[in-house]
């Protein structure tokens, strides 16, 4: 491939605007500045550079994002700025998109990708992918309540109860749930149709992927693969 199409493919710009960061020496291969467009490389495993930064080449992007709260994760965010901000700039361009959605309020990790069919398979109900939340409640966790969660409660959209694939108690306002869904506000759904009151939720897990200790909020990162997520 040829190196201008590489920089158009991982969201450099237009294709005269990639043709211009590499005449203008701002693209190095392996350390070593490439001037010409058209120079041929193979895109599989590349590394470059862009104005001193590295980019791996991604036929499809998959990247975890520590989301804060305070963002949405709608393309056009209504009253706050939308999680897309967050990320490199290349990365927006190429329209990355969340893979599911959590809440403004909602913390933790957060997949985003390019890959359609990817956020198929990670969201289809069919699939069965565990999500855990780490949950703060207003009203102390009573006995009932885990056993309602675990049992299943009615959400208004559903005439089948609805039941985690697991609860644990990890305080006294306090709860660990992992979901095999992910309905629209689902967990604070859940916990108010079990009595009490979601105070804060943060995600985090996704399939086999916890969210790295490492990765402050705000932060992303790029995954190797759906196989980081699914095992
Ligand atoms: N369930 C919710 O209620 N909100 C989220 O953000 C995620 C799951």
């Amino acid at each position: 491939m040829k190196l201008s199409q590489v920089l158009f493919s991982q969201g450099f710009g237009a294709r005269r605007e990639c043709e211009g960061l590499i005449l203008g020496g701002h693209v190095a291969l392996a350390g070593v500045v490439c001037d010409d467009p058209y120079f041929e490389v193979e895109p599989e495993g590349l590394s470059f550079g862009v104005r001193g930064q590295a980019w791996p080449y991604r036929a499809k992007a998959l990247v975890l994002l520590n989301k804060p709260a305070g963002y949405e994760c709608s393309q056009k965010p209504k009253h706050h700025p939308s999680v897309m901000s967050l990320l490199a700039l290349p990365l927006r361009v190429r329209g990355l998109q969340p893979v599911g959605r959590l809440d403004e309020d909602t913390t933790g990790l957060l997949l985003m990708t390019d890959d359609g069919a990817l956020i198929h398979r990670l969201t289809s109900p069919k699939k069965h992918v565990p999500k855990v939340y780490e949950i703060e409640m207003i009203d102390p966790v009573t006995a009932k309540q885990i056993d309602e969660l675990r049992h299943g409660v009615i959400l208004h959209d559903d005439p089948l109860p609805v039941r985690a694939a697991a609860v644990e108690p990890t305080g006294e306002h306090a709860l660990r749930m992992t979901l095999l869904e992910g309905k629209y506000h689902q967990v604070k759904r859940m916990v108010a149709a079990a009595g009490n009151t979601v105070k804060a939720l943060h995600r985090s897990s996704y399939g086999v992927l916890s969210l790295p200790q490492d990765l402050a909020p705000g932060q992303w990162r790029w995954l190797d693969g759906p196989q980081s997520v699914l095992g």
